[in-house]
């Protein structure tokens, strides 16, 4: 544990009295970053609730929003595996299982902890940049330590992931009574679960899992290679996590409109 006295924020600030010397468009990034998390909420709250247009049974295709889908209030055919709930109330999502576990993975994210302490509690806006906030008590206290949760929920969404896959397989379904077929809908549907599994990888978690807590990386090969691997994915941990926004969201509006017939999914193959 850190002292009070060897703790950053106990320095005293340099006397200067404008909010930065930064002569860059610092709050551009902060700005644009805060705009994207928004679109994502907004939406991802509107679908949620939606509770319908999330699944296309000719193809099998179940949007990622939904799933799994464990209720009696499911669809005909989108429980892959099953239906252990009750019908839920309308201010239930019906992805209630997955929701909460997709939604602490990426709010506890280190990436993520970044963008929104920067875009929205301006914590501080950007580097060289005084912040509007008196004190700073960082995760040490309610509510922020709960951010150390975070590894916790790696290993949940571990499992959501899985579950994607599941449904991705599941989604090779073909027209009419053809068992296996290829429409865009498919592809969109592996994009998403690739950058899906790519932002769930290049996690600090899964980097410290794979490698952590050895003295010598010569008697353990293996997880050496493991951790190489997860370490380069590690680099592009934040291009994972903002495309995988846009992935989510696309799987899902393609799945709605195909879903709701407002377009016919291209046949690629049955
Ligand atoms: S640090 Fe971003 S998901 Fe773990």
């Amino acid at each position: 544990m850190t002292t009070t006295a060897s703790r950053p924020s106990a320095r005293p600030r340099a006397a200067i009295a404008a909010k930065t010397l930064r002569t860059d468009r610092w709050w551009w990034p902060p700005l644009y970053i805060g705009v994207i998390l928004l679109i994502f909420i907004v939406y991802s709250t509107v679908r949620i609730f939606m509770a319908r247009y999330y699944w296309v049974d000719d193809f099998g295709y179940l949007t990622p929003l939904y799933s799994p889908c464990v209720s009696d209030s499911c669809v005909p055919g989108s429980s892959h595996f099953g239906t252990p709930l009750p019908e839920l109330p309308f201010f239930l999502p019906l992805g209630i299982i997955a929701f909460p576990v997709v939604a602490g993975f990426r709010v506890t994210c280190y990436y993520y902890r970044k963008a929104y302490y920067r875009s929205f509690w301006l914590s501080p806006p950007a580097c060289a940049v005084a912040e509007p906030h008196k004190a700073y008590t960082g995760e040490t206290r309610l509510p922020l330590i709960i951010q150390n949760a975070h590894r916790y929920f790696w290993y949940l969404a571990c499992a959501v992931l899985l579950i994607n896959i599941y449904d991705g397989l599941l989604a090779f379904g073909g027209k009419g009574d053809a068992s296996f077929g290829v429409g865009l809908g498919t592809l969109i549907i592996w994009i998403n679960i690739a950058m899906l599994a790519g932002y769930t990888l290049s996690c600090h978690v899964c980097r410290h899992v794979t490698g952590g807590r050895l003295k010598h990386f010569s008697k353990h090969p293996l997880r050496y290679r493991f951790w190489t691997f997860v370490s380069k994915l590690n680099a592009k941990h934040g291009t994972f996590a903002m495309i995988s926004l846009f992935t989510v969201i696309a799987t899902d509006a393609y799945i709605m409109a195909v879903s709701a017939g407002w377009i016919n999914d291209l046949r690629i193959f049955n």
